[in-house]
């Protein structure tokens, strides 16, 4: 008696049924949310399923078995149903998707029973992350989580099908690679079957896709995972999802053109809106003046003025230490600003960029404009009239306006503007949280100089193309040459990023010989990649978007872990299957790892 599973086909998802149904037999499966108890009179449960909840109605009239059978179900039993739909009438439930109807149950069947959960299933579980992460399948039935899944998926299949449309071919690389340094740091993976010999996990396909222009591809795609054994933060992980392009035969325009109707076609698919195309394009040198920083958020203003030369010699002993060190000063204008920072509200800014995960700035200056046009505050008394009026003038300070600036060595300079810029901006509300604002950040420094390896590095990887015009400096100015390199910025989160290739060997020699590599280190390192550059090469370039990204902007979630079904924590750890694990000494030997059998060295 009772089973509806196996003879009944469900008729929708729970989130479907509306008044228009009424009067519809209907059967329904999922996990019972939340049970009231009207006493005789029957009871209320909410049945939920991927699509949403309905309200079902079990009342000993109707069915005194289905009545008996739900006074015993608890949160998440998972239950099938029959019933008819029954319009709300003046009790409808405005909140609800189907508060038309409720379902009057004739038959009830229990699939099977759900233990207490450890936090309930419910937008907001009021349990820590921990908890969730341990019990991921039962945080994953939220609805909250649910519908993040879903733009992941729709975003998915919108890039498939406009770059399946635009001719791109979809080409699965090796994730067991041969090491290749310079990058990411990469996760090894022993050889059992060549003993002291390693795999690496990739990185990304990189080397891969450039390969497959070498063969003729074309146009490639891939919707591809990638691991880097990366220090914990917030917004990375270990393992993470690109959507990875590569084209032969194309200018940066024209890689811009392809990524751009992929995003049109992302954006018009999850938030019905198609965003206007080209995007922004802005130079990386642009960027840093006016932000400092190269992914801008354009969804406010607040741009920073360099005032270096100003102040040069202005008597004000920290602007004169900074100038005369090299260093850089930057000022950014609060419209309207005197008023909206209290003493304490100065304090605090400081304080921000004071912090050495946010800037390590030494201090921040500033000044009030008073109705009258008058400086007040710290920066008034020890800069010049004259001094004064250059910079309001620079700036276009006005009455009642806000000057706040910061000097130190260019790039701490550049980062405290940037995270004035942003704290400013979220204090005062001037974020409109409702723009999509992309730009594309270009002519990327080609070479870097990595205050760690004591040299100059590759911005982006040693196969990007320097502009043409700039390749004379490799060998006389390196730090000065411009690459073929780009990032797609969209509010302050870089999303995407690339590079025209290097495909003449001749340049190829001349950036490596610029990054202080030999022929012969470059040939251990890239020999292949090298070897295949010798038959033809086309002119070739392309992009990576990060999709976890993407999804965490376009769901509108501030975690990356919410965008991953099953993420690891910010240390790298998987809390429900814990892993990483310890394995057996055995299975170490047959890997070839030398094991000790003292355990205290072990
Ligand atoms: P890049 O290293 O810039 O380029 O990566 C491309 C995009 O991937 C995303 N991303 C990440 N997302 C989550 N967790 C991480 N740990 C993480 N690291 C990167 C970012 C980034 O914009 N092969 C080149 C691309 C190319 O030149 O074509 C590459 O991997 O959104
Ligand atoms: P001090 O004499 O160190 O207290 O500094 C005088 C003023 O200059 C204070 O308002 C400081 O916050 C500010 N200041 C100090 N160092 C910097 C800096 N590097 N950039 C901007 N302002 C600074």
């Amino acid at each position: 008696m009772g089973a509806i599973f196996g003879k009944h086909s469900r008729s929708c998802d729970c989130g479907s049924l509306r008044a228009g149904d009424s009067g519809r037999e209907v059967t329904l499966m999922g996990w019972v949310s939340r049970r009231r108890d009207l006493g005789k009179a029957g009871q209320f449960v909410v049945l939920r399923d991927r699509g949403g909840e309905t309200q079902l109605f079990l009342s000993p009239e109707v069915s005194a078995e289905a009545f008996e059978l739900g006074s015993g179900l608890h949160a998440e039993d998972c239950v099938a149903v029959r019933g008819r739909v029954q319009d709300r009438g003046e009790n409808r439930n405005p909140h609800m998707a189907t508060g038309e109807i409720e379902v009057h149950v004739t038959e009830l069947e229990v699939l099977s029973r759900s233990e207490t959960p450890p936090f309930p299933v419910r937008d907001d579980p009021g349990a820590g992350e921990p908890l969730r992460l341990k019990h991921r399948y039962l945080d994953l039935r939220r609805g909250a989580m649910q519908r993040i899944f879903r733009v992941r998926s729709q975003i998915t299949s919108a890039v498939r099908q406009t770059l399946s449309a635009r001719g791109f071919q979809e080409v699965e690389t090796p994730m067991l690679i041969k090491y290749t340094p310079g990058g990411a740091r990469n996760f090894l993976v022993p050889s059992r079957l060549h003993e002291g010999r390693f795999f690496a996990l990739a990185e990304s396909p990189q080397i891969f896709k450039q390969l497959l222009m070498v063969a003729g591809f074309d146009r490639y795609f891939q919707i591809v995972r990638c691991f880097r054994d990366e220090n914990p933060r917030q917004d990375r992980q270990a393992e993470f999802t690109q959507i990875d392009l590569e084209m032969s035969f194309v200018t940066e325009e024209e890689v811009f053109a392809e990524v751009e109707a992929m995003v049109a076609s992302v954006w018009e698919t999850v938030t019905n809106e198609r965003p206007e195309t080209p995007f922004l394009r802005m130079t990386w040198s642009d960027a840093m003046a006016r932000y400092g920083t190269d992914k801008p958020d354009l969804r406010f203003g607040l741009e920073h003025v360099t005032i270096t030369k100003l102040v040069a010699g202005s008597g004000f002993r920290v602007f004169d230490a900074v100038t005369e060190a090299g260093g850089m000063v930057k000022a950014l204008r609060v419209e309207g600003g005197a008023a909206r920072f209290s003493r304490k509200g100065m304090d605090e800014l400081t304080r921000h960029v004071q912090k050495e995960e946010v800037a390590g700035a030494k201090g921040l200056a500033f000044a009030k404009v008073d109705p009258e046009g008058a400086w007040k505050g710290p920066l008034a008394k020890p800069l010049s009239p004259e001094v004064q009026a250059r910079i309001s003038e620079a700036v276009g300070l006005q009455p009642g306006d806000l000057l706040l600036v910061v000097a130190d060595r260019a790039p701490v300079a550049h980062r405290a503007a940037d995270a004035l810029r942003r704290e400013v901006a979220a204090r005062l509300g001037l974020v409109d949280e409702d723009r999509w604002c992309f730009c594309w950040i270009t002519d990327f420094p080609l070479l870097q100089w990595s205050e760690e390896a004591q040299r100059l590095t590759p911005s982006h990887h040693p196969f990007t193309m320097p502009r043409p015009e700039d390749l004379d400096l490799l060998e006389t100015a390196p730090e000065r040459v411009r690459a073929l390199a780009y990032d797609l910025v969209l509010n302050g989160n870089e999303i995407a990023g690339g590079s025209i290739r290097i495909h003449d060997a001749a340049v190829q020699a001349r950036v490596l010989e610029a990054l202080g590599m030999s022929e012969e280190e470059a040939r251990a390192k890239f020999g292949f990649l090298m070897d295949a550059f010798r038959y033809g090469p086309p002119p070739h370039g392309g992009i990576a978007a990060g999709l976890d990204r993407l999804t965490m902007l376009l769901a509108g979630t501030e975690s990356i872990r919410d965008v991953i079904a099953f993420p690891k924590t910010i240390n790298a750890q998987d809390l429900m299957t814990g892993a990483p694990d310890p394995v057996s000494p055995d299975q170490l030997r047959e890997l070839h790892i030398q094991v000790s059998d003292d355990p205290t060295t072990r």
